[in-house]
């Protein structure tokens, strides 16, 4: 039997709500296949950790981590804590020196779910958006000089190398190319931003020309706002650095239905380190402890790390049922306009499962 090591990190808030969830259909998902299972180790990392002991992780906290096929991540911030702190004291701090550069988000309006967009239907939005995810605007660069004085002064420098910009445009090609439609469009903000911005255009350039087969386009992200609400169906690939990629795929997410439902890969392509699965939303503190948060993000990232671990037939398996329980707007949450609980909709997952042939 195939076995692989899952570290799970449930974090903060709603992250602790849908991790639980989601570990809980993995093992029926795991259970129902029969040629895997999955060790996972639970790790209590977050912002109750950090109170108690002044960091978000021990110090060997990525240490301990490398001896894992994977990382199942829930999400991290809590009202009491900064968020700066938070971020970059777990999420990325796992990111980073895992050199998890490639964030791959899916986009796509399950079956049940109704785009905001008016008369926009499953097969005019099918998107994935592949983030830079180790430089750029939040290379960590930067500093504050003179605090609280009138003359205080914030740098806060975006990083793009050469190396960082080619591997993503590399895997962004790669992945278009895997995909029917073969079209790949480059984000930047290349008429204001004219250092960094340009290498990005001047580099697409370049690997274009490995990539014969693939169409590609160029957008400004200020536009790409517009074309991704008013011409969905126009996009398929999107790849786009840190923070530009990080905003589209909220817009993106909000335009197939609901945050709540999207789903995101960090992958380290090389495999020299574990990569971390979770979804794109925050810890949710409004939402917290009320038993309401929607799973199907971080079920959706559990069928990405299904993918990633080598077990397509359990992957696509697990897409089915949560697809099977999206149709059913009985098991909608209340984000998605319903009244399902998250247990609810766990236990319609299962059972979906049980059932699949
Ligand atoms: P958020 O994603 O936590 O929430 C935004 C809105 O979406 C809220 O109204 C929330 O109730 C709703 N929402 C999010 N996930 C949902 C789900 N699964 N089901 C139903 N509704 C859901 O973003 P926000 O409010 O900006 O940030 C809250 C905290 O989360 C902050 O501390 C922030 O730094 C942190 N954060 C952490 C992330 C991570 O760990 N990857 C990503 C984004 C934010
Ligand atoms: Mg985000």
């Amino acid at each position: 039997m195939r076995s692989y090591r899952i570290a799970a990190i449930p974090g903060d808030g709603i992250g602790k709500e849908v991790v639980a969830a989601g570990l809980r259909v993995l093992a029926v998902c795991a259970a129902r296949d029969g040629g895997f299972d999955l060790k996972v180790q639970h790790f209590d990392w977050g912002s109750d950790y950090y109170k108690a002991n002044g960091t978000m992780m021990p110090e060997d906290g990525t240490e301990q981590l490398k001896a894992f096929n994977a990382i199942y991540f829930g999400a991290v911030g809590a009202p009491d804590v900064p968020d700066h702190l938070t971020l970059w004291g777990l999420r990325l701090a796992i990111c980073q020196p895992f050199d998890q550069y490639a964030n791959v988000r899916p986009t796509r309006i399950l079956p049940g779910i109704e785009s905001p967009l008016r008369g926009v239907t499953p097969s005019d939005l099918d998107w994935v958006i592949v983030r830079e995810n180790s430089e750029g605007e939040y290379a960590g660069q930067g500093g504050r000089s003179h605090r609280g004085l009138p003359e205080e002064v914030a740098t806060e420098v975006s990083i793009f190398t050469r190396a960082g910009v080619t591997r993503i445009m590399r895997f962004a090609f790669e992945m278009a190319r895997s995909r029917p439609r073969k079209l790949l469009t480059v984000v930047t903000k290349s008429n204001a931003q004219r250092h960094g911005m340009v290498l990005w255009d001047d580099i697409a350039r370049e690997v274009a020309a490995d990539f014969p087969d693939v169409a590609w386009d160029k957008m400004l992200v200020d536009a790409m706002t517009v074309r991704m609400t008013l011409n969905p169906r126009s996009l398929d690939t999107i790849v786009a650095t840190n923070l530009h990629a990080d905003i589209l795929s909220d817009l993106a997410a909000a335009l197939a239905g609901s945050i709540g439902i999207a789903p995101t890969a960090n992958l380290n392509p090389e495999r020299n380190f574990p990569s971390m699965f979770e979804p794109i939303h925050g810890s949710a503190f409004d939402i917290t402890g009320k038993g309401i948060a929607n799973p199907v993000g971080t079920f959706w990232s559990a069928v990405m790390m299904l993918e990633h671990l080598g077990e397509p037939a359990a992957a696509a398996r697990l897409m089915r049922a949560i697809e099977r329980v999206t149709a059913d707007a009985s098991l909608h949450t209340p984000d998605l306009g319903g009244t399902a609980t998250t247990a609810r909709v766990t236990e319609a997952v299962c059972a979906a499962l049980l059932g699949d042939n």
